[in-house]
C-alpha cells in the first residue's frame, strides 16, 4: 500500500487503510450487462424496474419517493461504462444520477448527476470528486446532444494516477492525483457503483427557481449496457490492491494515461461546453482556490 495522503486523515480512513490488505482480495472483474447480475434495486420499490432479461434498468420518481440502484459488487480501481437515456420533456427539478462511492462519513466518490429542464432547455451535467468526505469541487457542462432522445455512453476511468469523465468516449473532465501537493486522491476504500432518480427542485433548475411540475410525473430514466472492467474487492483473504493490477489479464486502463488526441479532446469540452468550473470561482474560495486547481 502506499503511503496514506498528507490531508486531515481520520481514524475510519486509517482504520480502512489497515483492513484492506489483510481482509480482501481482487478479482478481475468484467460484468458486461446483466441487471439481474450486477445490481440490488436498493430503494423506490416498484419505481425500479429491471426489465428486458436484465437488459434494461428504469427508474422512475414520483411524488411521494424517486428510487435506486447500486452494484452488488465493490471496486477499487477500473473502467465503468454506462448507457442512460434521461427522462425527456419537462424534466425540471430531477436529478438522475450515475456515481461511484465508498462509505462513511470519510468517503470517496466520483458523480455524473444530471440536472432536468423544461422541455427544449437543455440539461446541465454536473459532476463532482470527494475525497476523505471532502466535495466542493463541482464541474458543470452542457452536452452537445439531446440527452432524452436516445441513450448515450457515460463512463469513469479510475485508476491511481487519476480519474477521467467520458462521455461518449470523449473526456470532459479529468481529477489528477496530486497528492505530492497535499490532495486526497480515492485509492483505499473501495467503491459502489450508484444510479438514481431524486426530485431536487430546492437547486437543480436554474438554481431552483423553476420547480418540478407533478402534473408530468411519474419520470422515467432508462439504463442499459452497464459494462465493468475493475478490480472486484471481495471479503475473502487477499494481499492489496498490487495483487489486483498484476492479476488482470488486460489492465491496460489501469495505466492509462490521457494522450495528446484525448487531451486536446478533453480542451475543447472544456472550452466549449462547460458552464461552471470550481476552479475559476475566486469568489466562492476567498481564501484561496483548491491546491489541486494548480494542477487541472
Ligand atoms: C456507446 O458505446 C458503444 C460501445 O463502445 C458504441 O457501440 C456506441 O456507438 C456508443 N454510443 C454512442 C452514442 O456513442
Ligand atoms: C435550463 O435552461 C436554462 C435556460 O436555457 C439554462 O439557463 C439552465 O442552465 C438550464 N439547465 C438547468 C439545469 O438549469
Ligand atoms: C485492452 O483494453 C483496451 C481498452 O480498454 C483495448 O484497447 C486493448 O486492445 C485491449 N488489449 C488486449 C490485449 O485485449
Ligand atoms: C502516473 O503519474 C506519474 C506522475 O505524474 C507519472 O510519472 C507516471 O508515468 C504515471 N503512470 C502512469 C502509468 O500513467
Amino acid at each position: 500500500m502506499a503511503s496514506p495522503p498528507s490531508s486531515s486523515s481520520s481514524l475510519s480512513y486509517i482504520a480502512t487503510m489497515v483492513l484492506i490488505p489483510t481482509m480482501m482480495s481482487f478479482l478481475i472483474g468484467f460484468a458486461a450487462g446483466n441487471f439481474y447480475q450486477d445490481v440490488d434495486i436498493t430503494w423506490g420499490d416498484n419505481r425500479a424496474k429491471i426489465l428486458n432479461n436484465g437488459e434494461l434498468l428504469t427508474l422512475t420518481l414520483d411524488k411521494a419517493s424517486g428510487s435506486g440502484f447500486r452494484s452488488k459488487s465493490e471496486y477499487l480501481f477500473g473502467v465503468f461504462n454506462i448507457q442512460i437515456k434521461l427522462v425527456p420533456g419537462n424534466s425540471a427539478g430531477t436529478v438522475t444520477t450515475y456515481y461511484l462511492s465508498s462509505q462513511g462519513a470519510n468517503h470517496d466518490e466520483i458523480d455524473f448527476e444530471f440536472l432536468g429542464n423544461l422541455s427544449g432547455d437543455p440539461y446541465i451535467l454536473h459532476t463532482n470528486l470527494y475525497t476523505q468526505g471532502k466535495g466542493n469541487r463541482e464541474q458543470q457542462f452542457y452536452l452537445w446532444f439531446d440527452p432524452t432522445n436516445d441513450f448515450h455512453n457515460y463512463s469513469i476511468l479510475w485508476n491511481p494516477n487519476h480519474t477521467v469523465f467520458y462521455v461518449d468516449g470523449t473526456p470532459i473532465r479529468e481529477f489528477k492525483n496530486a497528492e505530492s501537493i497535499g490532495v486526497s486522491y480515492p485509492k483505499n476504500q473501495p467503491m459502489r457503483l450508484y444510479g438514481s432518480i431524486w426530485n431536487a427542485d430546492d437547486w437543480a433548475t436554474r438554481g431552483g427557481l423553476v420547480k418540478t411540475d407533478w402534473t408530468q410525473a411519474p419520470f422515467t430514466a432508462s439504463y442499459r449496457k452497464f459494462d465493468v472492467d475493475a478490480c472486484v474487492v471481495s471479503s475473502s483473504a487477499g494481499t492489496g490492491s498490487s495483487s489486483c493490477a498484476s492479476s488482470l489479464k488486460n489492465n491496460s486502463w489501469m495505466s492509462q494515461d490521457m494522450d495528446s488526441t484525448s487531451q486536446s479532446r478533453l480542451k475543447w469540452t472544456q472550452k466549449n461546453y462547460m458552464v461552471y468550473n470550481y476552479c475559476t470561482d475566486t469568489k466562492r474560495f476567498p481564501q484561496g482556490l483548491p491546491p489541486e486547481c494548480s494542477i487541472h
